[in-house]
């Protein structure tokens, strides 16, 4: 049996909605599935202030341009990342600082985090990996007392609550990914938030080419034109209308992935785990998932990899995650060494994703913690 690591969720009436879109005639942007998804997170999520975007690193890069950091100003990013927000820091001329990840959360080191904070820090960029919120409540008390800016990677985090808010709307910016992999998808695609209405005016001329247009549009004027440099990160009509056609079915796929989480976190409750030295990942109880990632923490990366080379002879792809962004090339450029980053190396070589997403069937579910149970047992 082949168990793929993801499928996307189809919902039956994603064709009408793409012909309608077509229909319609102007794909550019700003139609009416563009209106729609705005209004949909504003009402649904509470969310003060989004535009949706080509992706969560254009989200993230906006968020940087807004700010304008002064050159050298630094932003405290957690290793154990993917690299979107480090670049926005650079692109706006900024230091990406790096601290650790936290090897229980997988989110970041809260107390690294902190001692990294110099006279240059402007702002912190935390992910929320696999979906599930970062302590927030520390975080903002630490943002606020320092007096910086904080920025929620929340790509993996749509659909996902801290205390019963929606993340990506508790910090100053927020990004979302609709990309392929993620829960709700468009194959490309993303989301800007923020919370001052002067940071929503200023991302509106940013992602539309450094002009006016928005303001045309929403108040009828006779023209617009170019006001500063920026560029074009809107979103098009048609991957919209996909995108639509997903956020219609959001219960339902939080409902199914939440049936495999929990499937998998009762059969993993099994004694032949922990003689291992192998634990089921935990959800916090201050906040909801939206169940983006299920995963195995592993004693060691020979034991991960014997179990990662294994349920991939029995034809489930289960996968390890992130190169820290410490370690990776341009980590390395920055002269950054593992021993500084316990925490995420010790992640990047211990976490083991198993498949999750709407389309697993029973059997397919079965026939998966079976497997991995037993390739445990043979350890
Ligand atoms: C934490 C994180 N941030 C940012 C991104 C980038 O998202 P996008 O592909 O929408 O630019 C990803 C992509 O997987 C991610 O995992």
């Amino acid at each position: 049996m082949k168990i793929p690591f993801y499928k996307r969720f189809q919902p039956a009436e994603q064709l009408k909605l793409i012909e309608s879109a077509l229909i319609q005639g102007d794909l550019s942007s700003r139609g009416a599935f563009t209106e729609k998804l705005q209004e949909h997170f504003e009402l649904w999520d509470q969310i003060r202030h989004i535009r949706l975007v080509t992706s969560a690193s254009s989200a993230l890069e906006l968020a940087m341009l807004v700010i304008a950091p002064e050159p050298g100003a630094e932003f405290i990013i957690p290793s154990y990342n993917f690299p979107s927000a480090a670049n926005g820091v650079l692109r706006a001329g900024g230091v990406p600082v790096l601290c650790d990840s936290d090897p229980v959360t997988k989110n970041i080191c809260l107390a690294d985090a902190a001692a990294k904070i110099s006279k240059k820090t402007r702002g912190i960029i935390p992910t929320h990996y696999g979906g599930i919120s970062c302590d927030m409540d520390q975080l903002m008390e630490l943002c606020r007392s320092e007096g910086l800016l904080l920025i929620e990677d929340a790509a993996q985090g749509v659909g996902s609550t801290y205390k019963g808010q929606a993340l990506g709307n508790l910090g100053d910016f927020g990004a979302y990914s609709f990309h392929h992999t993620k829960n709700y998808s468009s194959g490309e695609g993303g989301a800007f938030l923020c919370r001052e209405d002067k940071w929503m005016e200023k991302a509106e001329i940013l992602m539309d080419n450094g002009t006016d247009r928005s303001r045309f549009l929403r108040e009828g004027r006779n023209s617009y034109s170019w006001q500063q440099g920026g560029s074009n990160m809107i979103l098009g009509e048609a991957p919209a209308a996909i995108l639509y056609g997903q956020m219609l079915h959001r219960v339902e796929i939080r409902e199914k992935r939440g049936r495999v989480h929990h499937y998998y976190s009762h059969i993993f409750q099994e004694k032949s785990l922990e003689e291992k030295q192998i634990f089921p990942m935990k959800l916090p109880d201050y906040g909801e998932s939206n169940y983006h990632i299920y995963y195995l923490d592993c004693p060691s990366l020979e034991v991960r990899e014997q179990l990662r080379t294994g349920l991939l002879e029995d034809g489930i792809d289960v996968r390890a995650h992130y190169v820290p962004l410490h370690s990776s090339g341009k980590g390395r450029k920055m002269g950054l060494l593992d021993r500084d980053f316990p925490g995420s190396t010790r992640i990047a070589e211990t976490i083991l994703r198993l498949p999750i997403h709407t389309e697993l069937t029973e059997e397919e579910l079965a026939y998966t913690a079976e497997r991995v149970l037993q390739r445990i047992r043979m350890l």
